[in-house]
């Protein structure tokens, strides 16, 4: 039989169905915290964009957007704390309402580089909206204001997260079987 990408998943964590209705529910609060101003979201690539995508279709405010790309990874599954600007923005976030949507807020280090530049470009305001957040593994302070859900601290892929670039695709958030990342 031919492999599947499913076959190195130990657990779905999150499934298809869960994962819509959040999204929903996501899209109605920011609608409706925004609906007095157009509001600017910045995707956090790559993981970002499967979220990303879901989301804008669902809110029913005028929205824009651009990605930006942070990269503080290898192909290993531990930050190295390290955080480096890989791909910036298109376009300028001065006096724009800005809200960042990211895949997974982990160590917390990707999302305070990313609050830090954009506040010192002098957007309007600056709130996060994170499908995932990983509280136990905080190193710095970082909260988001929107938050899909809360997951243990486990290596989780599918949904537009990644391990060594694969498992995007999944439909679903599952844990990798540690053995697939040696772990
Ligand atoms: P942080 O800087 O440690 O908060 O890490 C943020 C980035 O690490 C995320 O945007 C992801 O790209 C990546 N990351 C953290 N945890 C996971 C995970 O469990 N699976 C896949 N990627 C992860």
């Amino acid at each position: 039989m031919t492999p599947s990408l499913a076959d190195d998943i130990a657990e779905v964590l999150i499934s298809e169905a869960a994962i819509e209705a959040r999204v929903r529910e996501l899209a109605a609060e920011i609608s409706r915290d925004y609906a007095e101003n157009s509001l600017h979201l910045v995707g956090v690539l790559r993981g970002a964009t499967i979220f990303l995508a879901d989301l804008v279709r669902r809110l029913t405010i005028p929205v824009t957007f651009d990605f930006i790309a942070i990269s503080s990874y290898g192909a290993d599954t531990r930050s190295t704390g390290i955080v480096r600007l890989v791909k910036d923005l298109d376009e300028s976030v001065e006096s724009r309402h800005v809200l960042i949507v990211e895949d997974v807020v982990d160590t917390g280090l990707t999302l305070n580089y990313l609050l830090e530049v954009l506040r010192q470009r002098k957007a309007a305001s600056v709130e996060v909206c994170a499908l995932l957040d990983k509280p136990a593994r905080r190193r710095v302070s970082a909260a988001a204001k929107y938050v899909g859900f809360t997951v243990p601290d486990a290596f989780v892929v599918g949904y537009g997260l990644d391990y060594a670039q694969r498992y995007r695709n999944l439909p679903y958030i599952g844990a990798l079987r540690p053995e697939v990342y040696g772990g």
